[in-house]
């Protein structure tokens, strides 16, 4: 089985207790809505959610005001997000291979939906993100901070489901970010909360200006 279809099955199947269980994690995470309220401040255009899961950060980005639709890998997870915010636009799709024009997005949050990508489809990623953007959008990403693979028979999210997860130090998708051609705006590393087992990462970057970035 492939990569895509470990993480797609996965997903499926415990599409429906992840959202319950991540339900009101926004709530509780400051940082998470702090990074997220300064990229929405510098959003001009329209903005994409690229692996959106159940759209929990579609429907918070919805009410900073930006008009924004998700895309996932899962048909379940896609069914739960349109369930759970039925006026914005969810469709199914990979990051590797976007449906959407050249330079048409203001945005790209990609929250935690690279951690399952093996490193070397990585730039195909970021390069997808740099595609779409127009000059001046701004792609965020969250992950977790660590080194290494990590293959779990996951438990958590109700049943038992198989999925490759991997741990990157922050340096690591900054580099990737500067390869694709953005330009860094921030970065944050913060440490692991009494439930999470690692440190979270998060860097938000820019597709600079055409013909030159004076900024
Ligand atoms: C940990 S969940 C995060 C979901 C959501 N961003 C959130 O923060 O709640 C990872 C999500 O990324 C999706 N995903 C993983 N690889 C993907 C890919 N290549 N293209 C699109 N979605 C992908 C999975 O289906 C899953 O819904």
């Amino acid at each position: 089985m492939s990569h895509l279809d470990r993480t797609r099955t996965a997903y499926d199947t415990v599409a429906g207790h992840y959202a319950v269980l991540l339900k009101d994690e926004l709530r509780k995470s400051p940082w998470d809505r702090a990074v997220l309220a300064a990229f929405a401040e510098a959003i001009t255009g329209p903005v994409l959610d690229a692996g959106c899961g159940p759209g929990r950060l579609t429907g918070h980005l919805a009410g900073l005001g930006l008009n924004v639709s998700g895309l996932d890998l899962s048909p379940e997870m896609i069914a739960v997000a349109r369930q759970a915010h039925p006026p914005l636009e969810f469709t199914v799709g990979s990051v590797l291979d976007l449906d959407r024009p050249d330079n048409s997005l203001g945005g790209v949050v990609a929250w935690y939906s690279l951690i399952h990508m093996p490193p070397e489809d990585l730039p195909r990623a970021f390069a997808e993100f740099y595609r779409v953007l127009a000059p001046g959008g701004h792609l965020v990403t969250a992950f977790k901070i660590g080194d290494g693979k990590r293959h779990p028979l996951v438990g958590s999210y109700g049943p038992e489901i198989e999925l490759d997860i991997w741990w990157h130090p922050l340096e690591f998708f900054a580099e990737l970010a500067a390869a694709a051609g953005f330009a860094e705006v921030a970065r944050l590393e913060r440490a692991a909360t009494e439930t999470e087992r690692q440190p979270q990462g998060y860097l938000t970057v820019r597709k600079p200006e055409a013909g030159g970035d004076l900024r």
